[in-house]
């Protein structure tokens, strides 16, 4: 699997324009996909108000407001200025900003945060962002408290999409050679193993749209082919909005994790 180019990533994602372009999961037309996302933690977490929760890449606030809204204090961070603003712009939209605070900073360096001061550290949707996933967690994991969970998405490479996007990423790493990458993939096994190296236990994950094989689609857009895709998804996640069963899990387009700190 290619490596992302630290750099270019680190400057692409600082930019102002570019992210809070793309990322609109709350209304573009894969949104039942990252709704089921926040339905996994709402269901199978019991979202305890007392909770402090750091929402590492907070983009545009959503899981911060979902554990904000459950009366938790939230922090979040985000590497980018526009996405801070939008989720503070969260944060008042949902009447939650007296307990949702918003500041700019990096997943690879929290030294600026308290130590073990948080019962739950979020990081969805960004392990596939980040160059350096073992630094990243290695400053998450300090801030959380013993026994604290840690929360988290990524994109499987063995999933339909994770497929699609290797082979899309392939294909323009040969047309178009020195263009920036600013995602990658992860197996399961890589993801635990990543875990336990800061002493992060996998205890469950779930699975989001096995069926979700619209990897690219900006690029496939007003695609009839892609169209029935997505209305094959849009189906799946009706009637069954995420996966539990081990091996259907490991396959969604997105597994949502839950990894445990040692109590002390
Ligand atoms: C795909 S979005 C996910 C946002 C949010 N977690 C969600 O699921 O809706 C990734 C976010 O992480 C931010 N980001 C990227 N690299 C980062 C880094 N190294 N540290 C902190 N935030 C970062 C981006 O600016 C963007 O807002």
């Amino acid at each position: 699997m290619a490596e992302l180019d630290e750099k270019r990533v680190g400057d692409y994602f600082e930019r102002l324009e570019d992210v809070t372009d793309w990322w609109t999961p709350e209304e573009g037309e894969l949104r039942f996909h990252y709704e089921a996302e926040l339905r996994v933690l709402e269901e199978q977490l019991a979202i305890d108000p007392a909770w402090r929760v750091l929402d590492v890449g907070t983009g545009r606030g959503r899981f911060g407001a979902l554990f904000a809204r459950h009366g938790c204090r939230v922090l979040g961070v985000d590497l980018n200025a526009g996405m801070c603003a939008e989720a503070r712009e969260t944060a008042k939209r949902l009447g939650v900003e007296d307990r949702f605070e918003v500041t700019r900073g990096s997943a690879e360096d929290l030294s600026g945060l308290p130590e073990a001061a948080f019962d739950v550290v979020l990081c969805m949707e960004l392990f596939d962002h980040l160059p350096d996933l073992a630094k990243a967690l290695e400053q998450m994991r300090g801030r959380l408290a013993p026994g604290g969970r840690f929360l988290f998405t990524y994109v499987p490479g063995e999933s339909v999409y994770g497929l699609l996007g290797n082979a899309y990423r392939f294909a323009r790493s040969r047309l178009a050679p020195g263009e920036l990458m600013i995602s990658r993939t992860y197996s399961l096994g890589e993801v635990r193993d990543r875990l336990a190296e800061q002493g992060l236990r996998l205890e469950r994950y779930w699975g989001v749209g096995l069926l979700c094989a619209n990897a690219q689609t900006r690029l496939l857009q007003g695609n009839p082919l892609l169209r029935a895709l997505t209305a094959v998804a849009r189906g799946e996640a009706r009637r069954w909005p995420y996966y539990e069963r081990p091996w259907l899990a490991r396959h969604g387009a997105h597994v949502v994790g839950l990894a445990r700190a040692p109590a002390a």
